[in-house]
Protein backbone atom coordinates (compact mmCIF):
# COMPACT_ATOMS: atom_id res chain seq x y z
CA UNK A 1 0.00 0.00 0.00
CA UNK A 2 1.58 3.46 -0.53
CA UNK A 3 1.10 5.70 1.97
CA UNK A 4 1.00 9.44 2.28
CA UNK A 5 2.15 11.44 4.96
CA UNK A 6 1.94 15.11 5.26
CA UNK A 7 4.56 16.44 7.70
CA UNK A 8 3.67 19.94 9.37
CA UNK A 9 6.58 22.23 11.01
CA UNK A 10 5.64 25.00 13.13
CA UNK A 11 8.43 25.16 16.26
CA UNK A 12 10.01 28.52 15.86
CA UNK A 13 9.20 31.05 12.92
CA UNK A 14 8.50 29.25 10.02
CA UNK A 15 5.47 27.53 9.08
CA UNK A 16 5.80 24.31 6.69
CA UNK A 17 3.84 21.13 5.36
CA UNK A 18 5.38 18.75 3.23
CA UNK A 19 3.74 15.90 1.41
CA UNK A 20 5.82 12.28 1.61
CA UNK A 21 4.90 9.75 -1.14
CA UNK A 22 6.66 6.01 0.29
CA UNK A 23 9.54 8.19 1.54
CA UNK A 24 9.85 10.46 -1.80
CA UNK A 25 9.28 13.89 -0.66
CA UNK A 26 6.48 15.64 -3.20
CA UNK A 27 5.95 19.10 -2.20
CA UNK A 28 7.65 20.91 0.12
CA UNK A 29 5.99 24.43 1.51
CA UNK A 30 7.66 26.66 4.11
CA UNK A 31 6.38 30.79 4.88
CA UNK A 32 8.46 32.84 7.06
CA UNK A 33 8.05 35.07 8.87
CA UNK A 34 9.79 38.27 8.53
CA UNK A 35 7.90 40.52 10.98
CA UNK A 36 10.75 39.80 13.78
CA UNK A 37 13.16 41.61 12.27
CA UNK A 38 11.98 44.95 13.60
CA UNK A 39 12.50 43.65 17.01
CA UNK A 40 16.05 42.20 16.86
CA UNK A 41 14.90 38.87 17.20
CA UNK A 42 11.88 36.36 17.45
CA UNK A 43 8.78 37.47 19.22
CA UNK A 44 7.29 34.39 20.37
CA UNK A 45 3.29 35.81 20.61
CA UNK A 46 4.08 37.65 17.43
CA UNK A 47 4.99 33.95 15.65
CA UNK A 48 2.43 32.09 16.91
CA UNK A 49 0.00 34.34 15.63
CA UNK A 50 1.66 34.42 12.15
CA UNK A 51 1.17 30.48 12.10
CA UNK A 52 -2.49 30.25 12.76
CA UNK A 53 -2.43 33.15 10.10
CA UNK A 54 0.23 30.80 7.42
CA UNK A 55 -0.88 27.09 8.45
CA UNK A 56 -4.18 26.86 6.03
CA UNK A 57 -2.68 28.09 3.40
CA UNK A 58 0.63 26.29 3.63
CA UNK A 59 -1.27 23.16 3.82
CA UNK A 60 -3.49 23.94 0.85
CA UNK A 61 -0.18 24.63 -1.36
CA UNK A 62 1.44 21.60 -0.35
CA UNK A 63 -1.33 19.14 -1.10
CA UNK A 64 -1.71 21.16 -4.76
CA UNK A 65 2.07 20.98 -5.31
CA UNK A 66 2.09 17.34 -4.71
CA UNK A 67 -1.43 16.54 -6.82
CA UNK A 68 -3.40 14.82 -3.97
CA UNK A 69 -6.56 15.63 -2.05
CA UNK A 70 -6.28 15.47 1.78
CA UNK A 71 -8.38 12.97 1.92
CA UNK A 72 -5.49 10.89 0.27
CA UNK A 73 -3.47 11.42 3.37
CA UNK A 74 -2.66 8.30 5.23
CA UNK A 75 -0.89 9.75 8.39
CA UNK A 76 0.00 13.48 9.38
CA UNK A 77 3.35 13.89 11.59
CA UNK A 78 4.12 17.25 13.26
CA UNK A 79 6.87 18.59 15.38
CA UNK A 80 6.04 17.78 19.23
CA UNK A 81 8.79 19.87 20.20
CA UNK A 82 11.39 21.55 21.01
CA UNK A 83 10.63 25.09 20.52
CA UNK A 84 8.52 27.75 21.18
CA UNK A 85 5.26 26.71 23.11
CA UNK A 86 3.22 28.94 21.46
CA UNK A 87 4.11 27.99 18.02
CA UNK A 88 4.45 24.23 18.61
CA UNK A 89 0.56 24.41 20.01
CA UNK A 90 -0.64 25.80 16.75
CA UNK A 91 0.82 22.75 14.26
CA UNK A 92 0.14 19.91 16.74
CA UNK A 93 -3.76 21.53 17.39
CA UNK A 94 -3.78 21.38 13.28
CA UNK A 95 -2.35 18.03 13.05
CA UNK A 96 -4.73 16.67 15.60
CA UNK A 97 -7.77 18.17 14.13
CA UNK A 98 -6.86 16.91 10.74
CA UNK A 99 -6.07 13.37 12.68
CA UNK A 100 -9.56 13.31 14.09
CA UNK A 101 -11.40 14.55 10.86
CA UNK A 102 -9.60 11.94 8.52
CA UNK A 103 -9.47 8.96 11.14
CA UNK A 104 -5.85 8.85 10.38
CA UNK A 105 -2.96 8.49 12.87
CA UNK A 106 -0.71 10.99 13.75
CA UNK A 107 3.05 10.67 14.46
CA UNK A 108 4.66 13.01 16.93
CA UNK A 109 8.41 14.31 15.93
CA UNK A 110 11.20 15.63 17.91
CA UNK A 111 12.37 18.43 15.79
CA UNK A 112 16.08 18.21 16.22
CA UNK A 113 15.97 14.11 15.58
CA UNK A 114 14.02 15.70 12.28
CA UNK A 115 17.48 17.36 11.68
CA UNK A 116 19.30 14.49 11.43
CA UNK A 117 16.91 12.31 9.67
CA UNK A 118 16.75 14.99 6.50
CA UNK A 119 19.88 12.95 5.52
CA UNK A 120 17.37 10.33 4.28
CA UNK A 121 15.43 12.16 1.91
CA UNK A 122 17.76 12.22 -0.80
CA UNK A 123 20.92 9.85 -1.94
CA UNK A 124 23.84 9.14 -0.76
CA UNK A 125 22.58 8.55 2.91
CA UNK A 126 25.25 7.87 5.86
CA UNK A 127 25.42 4.56 6.34
CA UNK A 128 24.91 3.94 10.84
CA UNK A 129 26.19 4.17 12.95
CA UNK A 130 26.89 7.79 11.84
CA UNK A 131 27.64 11.06 13.58
CA UNK A 132 25.61 14.39 13.07
CA UNK A 133 26.70 17.95 14.51
CA UNK A 134 23.45 19.48 14.50
CA UNK A 135 23.62 23.09 14.48
CA UNK A 136 20.79 25.47 14.75
CA UNK A 137 19.32 28.72 16.16
CA UNK A 138 18.46 27.01 19.63
CA UNK A 139 20.86 23.93 19.88
CA UNK A 140 24.36 22.91 19.05
CA UNK A 141 24.92 18.72 19.84
CA UNK A 142 27.23 15.98 18.19
CA UNK A 143 24.52 12.83 18.17
CA UNK A 144 25.88 9.36 17.09
CA UNK A 145 22.80 7.90 15.14
CA UNK A 146 22.38 4.63 15.33
CA UNK A 147 19.02 3.89 13.77
CA UNK A 148 16.57 5.99 12.57
CA UNK A 149 14.97 5.75 16.42
CA UNK A 150 17.84 5.68 18.21
CA UNK A 151 20.31 8.36 18.91
CA UNK A 152 22.20 9.24 21.40
CA UNK A 153 23.85 12.54 22.13
CA UNK A 154 27.64 12.77 22.66
CA UNK A 155 28.08 16.55 23.49
CA UNK A 156 26.15 19.65 23.10
CA UNK A 157 26.26 23.26 24.60
CA UNK A 158 26.55 24.72 27.73
CA UNK A 159 24.91 27.94 27.12
CA UNK A 160 24.33 29.39 23.43
CA UNK A 161 23.87 27.55 20.39
CA UNK A 162 25.77 28.11 17.20
CA UNK A 163 22.95 29.78 15.58
CA UNK A 164 22.62 32.03 18.43
CA UNK A 165 26.54 33.18 18.41
CA UNK A 166 26.07 34.10 14.94
CA UNK A 167 22.42 36.84 15.34
CA UNK A 168 24.36 37.87 18.53
CA UNK A 169 27.37 38.68 17.10
CA UNK A 170 25.62 39.98 13.88
CA UNK A 171 23.18 42.23 16.33
CA UNK A 172 26.58 43.95 17.73
CA UNK A 173 27.24 44.42 14.23
CA UNK A 174 24.28 46.06 13.47
CA UNK A 175 23.07 43.42 10.98
CA UNK A 176 19.60 42.37 10.61
CA UNK A 177 18.16 39.17 12.20
CA UNK A 178 18.42 36.54 11.59
CA UNK A 179 21.91 37.39 11.16
CA UNK A 180 23.51 34.06 9.95
CA UNK A 181 23.23 34.19 6.47
CA UNK A 182 24.46 37.47 6.66
CA UNK A 183 27.76 37.18 8.06
CA UNK A 184 28.25 33.99 5.83
CA UNK A 185 27.87 36.56 2.85
CA UNK A 186 30.18 39.24 3.82
CA UNK A 187 32.77 36.29 5.25
CA UNK A 188 33.42 35.45 1.92
CA UNK A 189 34.50 39.10 0.96
CA UNK A 190 36.85 39.37 3.94
CA UNK A 191 39.54 37.53 5.56
CA UNK A 192 39.86 36.37 8.63
CA UNK A 193 42.49 38.55 10.44
CA UNK A 194 40.86 38.87 13.84
CA UNK A 195 40.97 36.37 16.48
CA UNK A 196 39.24 36.10 19.73
CA UNK A 197 39.23 34.11 23.18
CA UNK A 198 38.73 30.13 22.03
CA UNK A 199 36.46 28.26 24.93
CA UNK A 200 38.49 25.72 27.15
CA UNK A 201 35.60 23.37 27.17
CA UNK A 202 36.45 19.71 28.30
CA UNK A 203 34.81 16.69 26.72
CA UNK A 204 32.46 16.97 23.55
CA UNK A 205 30.55 19.42 24.81
CA UNK A 206 30.63 23.18 23.20
CA UNK A 207 30.46 26.83 24.77
CA UNK A 208 29.70 30.22 22.85
CA UNK A 209 28.52 32.39 25.38
CA UNK A 210 32.79 34.06 26.17
CA UNK A 211 33.30 34.25 22.12
CA UNK A 212 30.32 36.58 22.26
CA UNK A 213 31.90 38.36 24.56
CA UNK A 214 35.21 38.37 23.73
CA UNK A 215 33.98 39.43 20.31
CA UNK A 216 31.94 42.44 21.96
CA UNK A 217 35.32 43.74 24.24
CA UNK A 218 37.52 43.60 21.02
CA UNK A 219 34.73 45.72 18.91
CA UNK A 220 34.40 48.20 22.42
CA UNK A 221 38.08 47.99 22.18
CA UNK A 222 38.66 49.18 18.63
CA UNK A 223 36.29 51.68 18.31
CA UNK A 224 37.28 53.64 21.11
CA UNK A 225 40.31 53.96 18.68
CA UNK A 226 38.54 54.22 15.44
CA UNK A 227 34.65 54.71 15.91
CA UNK A 228 34.20 53.78 12.19
CA UNK A 229 35.93 50.07 12.97
CA UNK A 230 33.14 48.17 11.93
CA UNK A 231 31.82 49.67 8.76
CA UNK A 232 35.60 49.93 7.44
CA UNK A 233 35.96 46.28 8.58
CA UNK A 234 32.62 44.57 8.76
CA UNK A 235 33.80 41.82 5.99
CA UNK A 236 37.06 40.95 7.92
CA UNK A 237 35.14 41.03 11.06
CA UNK A 238 32.49 38.68 9.56
CA UNK A 239 35.31 36.09 7.71
CA UNK A 240 36.62 36.19 11.67
CA UNK A 241 33.65 35.73 13.66
CA UNK A 242 32.37 33.07 11.20
CA UNK A 243 36.27 30.80 11.06
CA UNK A 244 35.99 31.52 15.45
CA UNK A 245 32.38 29.57 15.10
CA UNK A 246 33.48 27.08 12.70
CA UNK A 247 36.76 25.96 14.57
CA UNK A 248 35.05 25.11 17.53
CA UNK A 249 32.59 23.41 15.84
CA UNK A 250 35.30 21.24 13.99
CA UNK A 251 37.79 20.67 16.73
CA UNK A 252 34.56 19.15 18.13
CA UNK A 253 33.59 16.93 15.98
CA UNK A 254 37.25 15.79 15.23
CA UNK A 255 37.35 14.86 18.54
CA UNK A 256 34.07 12.84 18.34
CA UNK A 257 35.29 10.92 15.46
CA UNK A 258 38.30 9.77 16.99
CA UNK A 259 36.75 8.80 20.00
CA UNK A 260 34.19 6.90 18.17
CA UNK A 261 35.95 5.10 16.00
CA UNK A 262 32.74 6.60 13.56
CA UNK A 263 33.74 8.53 10.30
CA UNK A 264 30.70 8.61 8.36
CA UNK A 265 29.90 12.08 9.41
CA UNK A 266 26.93 14.20 8.49
CA UNK A 267 26.08 18.29 9.49
CA UNK A 268 22.43 19.27 9.92
CA UNK A 269 20.25 22.17 11.31
CA UNK A 270 19.96 25.72 9.86
CA UNK A 271 23.50 26.37 10.28
CA UNK A 272 24.40 23.73 8.28
CA UNK A 273 23.57 26.20 5.62
CA UNK A 274 27.33 27.96 6.28
CA UNK A 275 28.95 27.79 3.07
CA UNK A 276 31.73 28.25 5.27
CA UNK A 277 31.01 25.08 7.26
CA UNK A 278 30.05 23.32 4.13
CA UNK A 279 33.76 23.68 2.81
CA UNK A 280 35.63 22.77 6.05
CA UNK A 281 33.69 19.57 6.87
CA UNK A 282 34.46 18.23 3.24
CA UNK A 283 38.07 19.55 3.39
CA UNK A 284 38.93 18.13 6.93
CA UNK A 285 36.77 15.30 5.72
CA UNK A 286 39.07 14.68 2.73
CA UNK A 287 42.36 14.96 5.40
CA UNK A 288 40.63 12.54 7.80
CA UNK A 289 38.99 9.74 5.47
CA UNK A 290 35.34 10.59 6.13
CA UNK A 291 32.27 9.97 4.15
CA UNK A 292 30.87 13.47 4.61
CA UNK A 293 27.04 14.30 4.14
CA UNK A 294 25.67 17.83 3.97
CA UNK A 295 21.86 17.93 3.13
CA UNK A 296 20.81 20.33 0.50
CA UNK A 297 20.19 24.03 1.62
CA UNK A 298 16.51 23.60 1.40
CA UNK A 299 16.87 20.95 3.92
CA UNK A 300 19.12 22.61 6.38
CA UNK A 301 16.84 25.19 7.95
CA UNK A 302 13.48 24.58 9.02
CA UNK A 303 11.22 23.03 6.72
CA UNK A 304 8.26 20.06 6.86
CA UNK A 305 10.01 17.65 4.93
CA UNK A 306 12.33 16.19 7.16
CA UNK A 307 9.58 16.14 9.94
CA UNK A 308 7.34 14.10 7.05
CA UNK A 309 10.83 11.97 6.30
CA UNK A 310 11.04 11.44 10.63
CA UNK A 311 6.98 10.42 10.13
CA UNK A 312 7.94 7.81 7.76
CA UNK A 313 10.17 6.24 10.07
CA UNK A 314 8.17 6.42 12.68
CA UNK A 315 5.29 4.50 10.49
CA UNK A 316 7.04 1.95 9.10
CA UNK A 317 7.57 0.98 13.29
CA UNK A 318 4.08 1.76 14.04
CA UNK A 319 5.36 4.26 16.41
CA UNK A 320 1.90 6.33 16.71
CA UNK A 321 1.47 9.01 19.09
CA UNK A 322 -2.07 9.45 20.54
CA UNK A 323 -4.71 12.68 20.21
CA UNK A 324 -3.60 13.47 23.86
CA UNK A 325 0.00 14.21 22.85
CA UNK A 326 0.87 17.82 24.08
CA UNK A 327 3.35 20.58 22.29
CA UNK A 328 6.67 20.35 24.40
CA UNK A 329 8.99 23.56 24.46
CA UNK A 330 12.00 21.30 25.98
CA UNK A 331 12.72 17.15 25.81
O1 LIG B 1 17.38 25.10 12.11
P1 LIG B 1 16.94 26.52 12.05
O2 LIG B 1 16.29 26.99 10.77
O3 LIG B 1 15.93 26.86 13.20
C1 LIG B 1 16.06 26.34 14.50
O4 LIG B 1 15.65 25.18 14.71
O5 LIG B 1 16.64 27.08 15.31
O6 LIG B 1 18.23 27.42 12.39
C2 LIG B 1 18.17 28.81 12.40
C3 LIG B 1 19.58 29.35 12.65
C4 LIG B 1 19.64 30.85 12.87
O7 LIG B 1 20.44 31.11 14.00
C5 LIG B 1 20.33 31.36 11.59
O8 LIG B 1 21.09 32.53 11.78
C6 LIG B 1 21.21 30.19 11.27
O9 LIG B 1 20.43 29.05 11.54
N1 LIG B 1 21.61 30.18 9.85
C7 LIG B 1 22.88 30.36 9.43
C8 LIG B 1 22.85 30.32 8.02
N2 LIG B 1 21.56 30.11 7.62
C9 LIG B 1 20.81 30.03 8.77
N3 LIG B 1 24.02 30.55 10.13
C10 LIG B 1 25.15 30.71 9.43
N4 LIG B 1 25.21 30.69 8.08
C11 LIG B 1 24.09 30.51 7.33
N5 LIG B 1 24.16 30.48 6.01
ZN1 LIG C 1 15.47 23.70 13.41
Amino acid sequence: MSVYILGIESSCDDTGAAIMLDGKILSNVTASQENHAAYGGIVPEVASREHQLHITRVVDKALKEAGIDIQQVNAIAVTQGPGLLGSLLVGVSFAKSVAMALNIPILAIDHMKAHVLAHFIDDPCPKFPFLCLTVSGGHTQIVKVDSPLQMEILGKTIDDAAGEAFDKTGKILGLPYPAGPQIDKLAHLGKAVFSFAEPNIQGLDFSFSGLKTSILYFLQKEMKINPNFITTNLNDICASVQKSIIDILMSKLIKASAQSGIKEIAIAGGVSANKGLRSQLEKTGRELGWNTYIPHISYCTDNAAMIAMAGYFDFQNENFAGLDIAAKARF
